[in-house]
Parts: structure tokens; sequence; C-alpha cells
């Protein structure tokens, strides 16, 4: 174990408030019941990064909806950045033949995982497949995917909080900050 500054010591600037979170989220449930509406929704999130969005949006959803869960995992080094090749290290339990499967997301950076992840449950005949990002570095998108529901469009910095994590740690803060990397030392190894 290292011993772990307080986030404050790392905040450069909170960007997006609880109240603002809580707002948005509420937008998108609103927008995502109207559009299903009628139908079933299956909501697969994406490991680690986005559970706290999926348990808030999840209560602002009035259609009948399940969940199930799934982790990915990128191959290479670089810590703070993904490479193209995606792998699932844990999988759904859901068969989502003839489900409306929507995938939620904590941030879209580079594209990489969501096209990958898109790529492979397509390949299991969904009924219908869209993706529901809370935050959207959309100036370093590297590959062009498709994107439904975006919470936020954020600037080309590290963020963490609200599920967002920086080596792992400090995901339980209520709002989305910026980190200060320059007063960062990353565990050892
Ligand atoms: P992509 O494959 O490059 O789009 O990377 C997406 C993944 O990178 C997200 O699911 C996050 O786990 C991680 N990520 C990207 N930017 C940040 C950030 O600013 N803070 C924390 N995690 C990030
Ligand atoms: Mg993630």
């Amino acid at each position: 174990m290292h011993t772990l500054p307080p986030y404050e010591e790392l905040l450069s600037e909170v960007l997006i408030t609880e109240e603002q979170l809580k707002n948005r989220i509420a937008e998108l449930g609103v927008q995502i019941s109207k559009d299903y509406a009628g139908e079933e929704l299956l909501m697969i999130c994406l490991l680690r990064g986005a559970v706290l969005f999926l348990t808030d949006l999840m209560r602002q959803i009035s259609i009948p909806h399940t969940i199930d869960f799934m982790a990915v995992s990128s191959y290479g080094v670089g810590a703070r950045e993904s490479s193209g090749l995606v792998r699932i290290t844990m999988d759904i339990r859901t068969n989502i033949q003839n489900h409306n499967v929507l995938i939620v997301e904590d941030i879209i950076d580079s594209g990489q995982t969501l096209s990958s992840v898109m790529e492979l449950l397509d390949a299991r005949h969904p009924k219908s497949l869209r993706a529901c990002t809370l935050l959207d570095k959309t100036e370093r998108r590297e590959v062009d995917v498709p994107i439904h529901y975006v919470g936020f469009d954020i600037k080309d910095k590290f963020v963490f909080g609200y599920g967002l994590d920086l080596d792992e740690y400090y995901r339980d803060l209520p709002f989305i900050g910026v980190v200060d990397l320059d007063k960062y030392t990353p565990p050892d190894e």
C-alpha cells in the first residue's frame, strides 16, 4: 500500500459539480426513456469507471430495464492511454439477442475501447445497439464511433472522481475534478 494524498492536493479544479451531474443525468434519463418508450432496455455497464453513472442513470429511467456488466482491458503499456487492442476480462451473462442494448461508459477518449466493445456486441445480434457516455473528450478521438448520448463534452485533461480513477483511487469523489498530474507521484510497482 502507498500513502495516498488527500484529493485536495491533486485537484486543480472542479470541472463538473455534484449538482451539475445530477441535473444532466436526469435529462439523459428522460431522453432515453422517451427514445425507448414501449420497449425494454438492457444497460451494459463497462467496469469499473461507469458504475456510479449507471446506478444514478438507471434511477432516472422510467421504462423497464435490466442491467449487466462487462470488463475490458487494453493490451500493452501506457497507463493513461488505451491501445487499439481490447479484450474482454469479464463478459456479460445475458444473451443479448432481441435486446435493445445501451452501453454505459464513463468516458470516451480515443474511442478504441467503445469501438471494440460495439464490434464485439454487434456480432451477437442485439435488436439495437447504442452507447451512452457521461464524458466525451472529442478532441482526442482516433476512431470514429457513434455515441448516441453524451453527458458532457470535456477538454483534453485527465479527470477523476464520480467513478473515474487515478490509478484505481478517488472513484468515490462526488464531482468530476481535473487532476494536476505534476503534483502526483504514481505508486511504486
Ligand atoms: P479510450 O479507449 O481511449 O476511449 O479510453 C477510454 C477509457 O480510458 C475510459 O474507459 C477510462 O477508463 C480511461 N480514461 C480516459 N480518460 C480518462 C480520464 O481523464 N480519467 C480517467 N480515466 C480515463
Ligand atoms: Mg473505463
